[in-house]
């Protein structure tokens, strides 16, 4: 350790008394706040000092029975007493279970296990191109999100996520998100040689954007019209976070490949790809595959999470997500642009010059803990488990936030 700084809590002073950062062997790729969390209990994360914290985050709609679920728990635990690791070179009751229930709730026919939402993109990706025999470019959307590794990146319609890291993979174009002509006229360069098109729902890294109502359903259209794969990424949107286990069932469509990660374990890693039948024959032994992928340990906590999303939970995250929207809209704070999303997957957009990242801080401070999409989108994605008294706990923050702005 440098011995010319003095540890304080959350850093170090050097002799000029000023805070710098604490040394640390981590990368650097990530801007944390300085709270560290030790244990969990329901909607309530509490720091190394005991502080309690209200979590309306659920570590970026990852934890959505809250923590230490004892449900989830107990079947964790007795898989944990039994085995952790075989390999996918064998058979597995689990991935076998949760495969049946997925393919039965989506009427789609096969599941790949994998461990997060990029690789399951990843895998996607190659499904759509193994299955289009020789048509391979994908359309996604403008501003869209489906991972950092090379494949998922390469089909974020970001540029800003590319810069440092080209060559991007080639076959992905990009059209605005909810805009239908747009998708139609890009087609229409490229009709040999495209295999799909690939959205989100609901945009969720890039602020909530919700797209116009029937844009799925449009697509879906298109797409059979044009014999073209429709893949979605339920990533974040997907296992009940929206009011439906998987939000494009709004729509009343069928995609041929789904992606899904995050809510499914409630947070140990673990992420699906659901594709039809035609896809899915075109997978053979030796194509695609993963050493973790399907992990039984993982699969415990997933069986049980599909178990509690029936129809009377969806429907109360549906009642508590307008409940929540409506509160926020009556806070008639003149900070508030808009306030939108699905079900407990809420977007409050800012109005210019106030930041997000600031709330959000502000928020950290009086012990509520949120999320942020850009510098003008607070993201709420609390668990299902919340009640009336969360939520005016969480209010009752918000509003002294947006007083002392
Ligand atoms: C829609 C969507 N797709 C893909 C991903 C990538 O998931 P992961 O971080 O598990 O790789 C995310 C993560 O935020 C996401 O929101």
């Amino acid at each position: 350790m440098n011995t010319d700084l003095i540890q304080v809590e959350h850093g170090y002073f050097n002799q000029h008394s000023m805070v710098v950062q604490k040394k640390s062997n981590l990368l650097k790729n990530y801007s944390r706040y300085s709270v560290q969390f030790e244990y969990g209990d329901g909607y309530f994360l509490f720091d190394k000092q005991g502080n309690k914290y209200l979590d309306f985050l659920s570590g970026i709609a990852v934890t959505s029975f809250g923590h230490n679920n004892k449900k989830i728990k107990d079947a964790v635990l007795e898989q944990v007493n039994k085995l952790w690791h075989t390999s996918n070179l064998f058979e597995s009751d689990q991935q076998e279970k949760l495969a049946e229930v997925l393919a039965e709730k989506t009427n789609l026919e096969y599941v790949f296990f994998c461990n997060s939402g990029t690789e399951a993109n990843e895998a996607a990706i190659k499904f759509a191109r193994k299955w289009g025999k020789g048509k391979s470019n994908i359309i996604a959307a403008k501003n869209s999100f489906h991972g950092r590794t090379m494949g998922s990146l390469s089909a974020t319609g970001q540029e800003k996520l590319w810069q440092g890291f080209f060559p991007m993979t080639p076959g992905f174009s990009f059209v605005e998100f909810g805009n239908i002509t747009e998708l139609i006229n890009e087609y229409n360069k490229n009709p040999e040689s495209t295999a799909a098109v690939m959205l989100e729902p609901i945009q969720g890294e890039s602020g909530i954007i919700v797209p116009p109502k029937n844009y799925l359903k449009s697509v879906r259209e298109f797409c059979d019209k044009n014999n073209l794969l429709l893949i979605i990424d339920e990533i974040q949107t997907g296992m009940g976070r929206t009011g439906k286990l998987f939000c494009y069932q709004y729509e009343d469509i069928k995609p041929d490949i789904v992606t899904v990660a995050k809510g499914i374990a409630n947070g140990l890693p673990l992420a699906a790809v659901i594709c039809t039948k035609e896809v899915g024959d075109e997978i053979k032994p030796g194509d695609h595959g993963s050493t973790f992928g399907g992990n039984p340990v993982a699969l415990s906590a997933a069986l049980s999470v599909i178990d509690m999303v029936d129809d009377n939970l969806l429907k109360n995250n549906i009642i508590l997500g307008n409940l929540l929207q409506k509160a926020i809209k009556k806070l008639n704070s003149e900070k508030i642009k808009e306030v939108r999303g699905m079900g407990l997957m809420i977007g409050v957009e800012l109005h210019q010059g106030v930041s997000a990242k600031n709330i959000a801080k502000l928020l950290l401070e009086k012990n509520v803990v949120v999320g942020t999409s850009g510098d003008s989108v607070l993201r709420l994605l609390p668990p299902f488990i919340i009640n009336m008294k969360a939520i005016n706990q969480f209010l009752e923050s918000f509003k002294n936030v947006l007083k002392i702005l």
